[in-house]
């Protein structure tokens, strides 16, 4: 298995691109069932996700080609499901549950399960189907989803969930009727799905506020569209800038879609500058403190909760993070911990007091956002740092030893 090594001390200098958003490219993939003929994305990241969902729509019955540009033609009928294998290795796969019942009437997907970070149960997604009309079968593993033509609902969401409301977005947009979402997520990624369905011929207003309205059309047209850029991928350089006391030009990230990310790195001490293109970060002596509570957005984002970690563990003083959607995604702190870094935590709460300096030493990736922040501690720890199970990081950062490279960090892939 892969590991990735590094020399920690240098500074993060010149410029670095973002890819194409993950959280964007699934759900964008998915809802090219939707329409009647060939879709096809542009700016897709090369990542083990990505794949993993072309091999999904593969597997239904897509012909699905390219790489950095999707093409994706969906089945005339009979549709298969979302097998077990699939659903395991990635949670998205869920995102097929809404566009294949809203088209073909049908649909037998894996449920999920519970993964690294949390339950992540899908009782919403499933409660909006059957609100719309759905019959709602779960069995042996599998929930099977039949409607003759799913019907427009009022869906009031328990908490806002991401690929619930995109599930669900999906579906209503070939709904019999109108569908409001209440308490409705309001990540960029729905406002770009919401855009790309709006493009297919859909009817969605209110995508990025809390209340979403879907008019149902009988027919969807194949688009053409170029994925946004990733936002947490943009935070995630952001952080290891500042981190290294680098000057990091970060190309391509949104500074509209960072709002609470630049706020607590402003806060840190970290100087930041935006333009048309994208961010520069610099930083130089010790950080501030920071306090940090993960929201829904356009709160502070919980996919980048272990990487600010990494900078309050080095932070001049007591840092008190908040982790509010997830139950269990601390897995990062003992291997922070093995590293110098101070944290306690009890349930939710981490207390991170700062260090002057952390220094290298062999750690182990437990999810994708977790081995971030691992990459982040050893590019500012003495001495090198070597981190296990890089599959988590591929899963979500495109080439990302070759990016860091290219702007002055000593990180290599060890086979
Ligand atoms: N939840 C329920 N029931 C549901 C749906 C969600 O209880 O039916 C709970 C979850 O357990 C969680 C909270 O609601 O406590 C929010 O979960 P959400 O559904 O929003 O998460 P998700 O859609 O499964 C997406 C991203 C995650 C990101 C979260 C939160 C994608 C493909 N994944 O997951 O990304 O952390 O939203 O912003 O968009 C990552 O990229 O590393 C990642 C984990």
């Amino acid at each position: 298995m892969d590991s990735i090594e590094i020399k920690g001390g240098t500074p993060l200098q010149g410029t670095i691109q973002v890819s194409g958003a993950k959280n964007a490219a699934l759900p964008l993939l998915a809802s090219a069932l939707l329409p009647h003929g060939e879709s096809t994305f542009t700016n897709v990241p090369d990542l083990v996700d990505v794949r993993t969902m072309g091999k999904l729509l593969r597997h239904i019955g897509c012909e699905v080609s390219g790489d950095r540009s999707i093409s994706i033609r969906p089945p005339a009928s009979d549709p298969k499901g979302a097998p077990y294998e699939l659903v395991k290795t990635m949670r998205a796969s869920v995102l097929v549950l809404g566009p294949l019942v809203a088209r073909y009437g049908y649909a037998r997907v894996s449920l999920p399960g519970g993964c690294a970070i949390g339950a992540r149960p899908i009782d919403q997604h499933l409660k909006g189907l059957r609100l719309m009309g759905a019959e709602v079968i779960l069995e042996h593993g599998y929930v099977e989803c039949k409607a003759k033509r799913l019907r427009g609902a009022m869906i009031v969401f328990d908490m806002p969930t991401v690929t619930g409301c995109e599930n669900l977005m999906m579906a209503a947009a070939l709904a019999d009727g109108t569908t409001i979402l209440e308490n409705a997520a309001r990540e960029p990624e729905i406002e770009e799905l919401a855009f790309v369905l709006n493009k297919m011929g859909a009817r969605i207003q209110g995508a990025g506020t809390s209340v979403i309205k879907i008019e149902g059309v009988e027919k969807l047209e194949p688009i053409e569209h170029a994925i946004m850029p990733d936002r947490i991928e943009a935070g995630t350089f952001l952080v290891a800038g500042a981190a290294t006391r680098g000057d990091l030009y970060v190309r391509g990230a949104r500074p509209d879609h960072l709002d609470a990310v630049l706020a607590k790195l402003r806060r840190a001490g970290a100087k930041i500058e935006v333009d048309a293109e994208g961010i520069r970060v610099r930083a130089e002596g010790r950080f501030q403190s920071m306090d940090i509570t993960t929201q829904p957005h356009p709160g502070f984002p919980t996919d980048m909760q272990a990487q600010f970690m990494a900078l309050a563990a080095i932070a001049d003083g007591q840092s008190i993070i908040k982790e509010q959607i997830f139950e269990n995604r601390f897995m990062h702190v003992s291997e922070l911990a093995r590293m110098g870094a101070d944290i306690q935590t009890d349930g939710r709460v981490a207390v991170v007091r700062g260090v002057a300096g952390l220094s290298g030493a062999e750690v182990m990736a437990t999810d994708l956002r977790a081995s971030a922040s691992l990459v982040i501690a050893g590019l500012v720890a003495e001495g090198t740092t070597k981190v296990q199970r890089v599959y988590h990081l591929d899963r979500g950062y495109e080439h990302i030893e070759a990016k860091l490279q290219a702007v002055g960090a000593q990180i290599q892939r060890v086979p």
